[in-house]
């Protein structure tokens, strides 16, 4: 299976316009058509999904089992308070990276605390849009489908 999900929560569907002193000028269309541009690369294909509600997001990561190979994940401010997001990626068992554009960590304290970091495989935060692109890129990796093959 060569599909990725890449699932965005709440607010990020006004990525452009959103605080573009924290987030950028980048909008949700460039970060999908970055993410399918990266996939390509990679020989891999996306499904790109965007949704406000914690629900939902929970849905599609239940709906990823058996269609995707793996998730890239930002889950916005779902990120610092869904432990129901948490035990959904581990119910599934599908390797997820998360990722943010900003780099939480020099943020709000309430920023610094994850609850999806435990179940990922890693997190990337801080690099803006091209995140998405090094998420996808260190998914395939994890997925052995990177030349060379095994790295992780
Ligand atoms: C974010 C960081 C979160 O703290 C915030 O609530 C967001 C966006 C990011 O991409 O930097 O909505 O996930």
């Amino acid at each position: 299976m060569s599909s990725l999900l890449i699932l965005n929560g709440p607010n990020l569907n006004l990525l452009g316009t959103r605080q573009p002193e924290v987030y950028g000028r980048t909008t949700l269309d460039d970060v999908q058509r970055l993410c399918e541009s990266e996939a390509t690369a990679l020989g891999m294909t996306i499904v790109f999904q965007q949704s406000n509600h914690e629900g939902v997001l929970i849905d599609a990561i239940h709906a990823a089992r058996g269609m995707h190979a793996g998730i890239v994940l930002n889950a916005g401010a779902y990120t610092h308070s869904s432990i129901a997001l948490m035990d959904a990626i581990s119910s599934v068992a599908l390797p997820v990276v998360e990722v943010h554009l900003s780099n939480i960590h020099a943020r709000e304290p309430f920023r610094h605390a994850s609850f999806i970091a435990p179940v990922a495989v890693g997190q990337i935060c801080g690099f803006g849009a091209a995140g998405y692109a090094l998420a996808i890129r260190a998914l395939a990796g994890h997925l052995g489908r990177l030349s060379g093959g095994t790295d992780s």
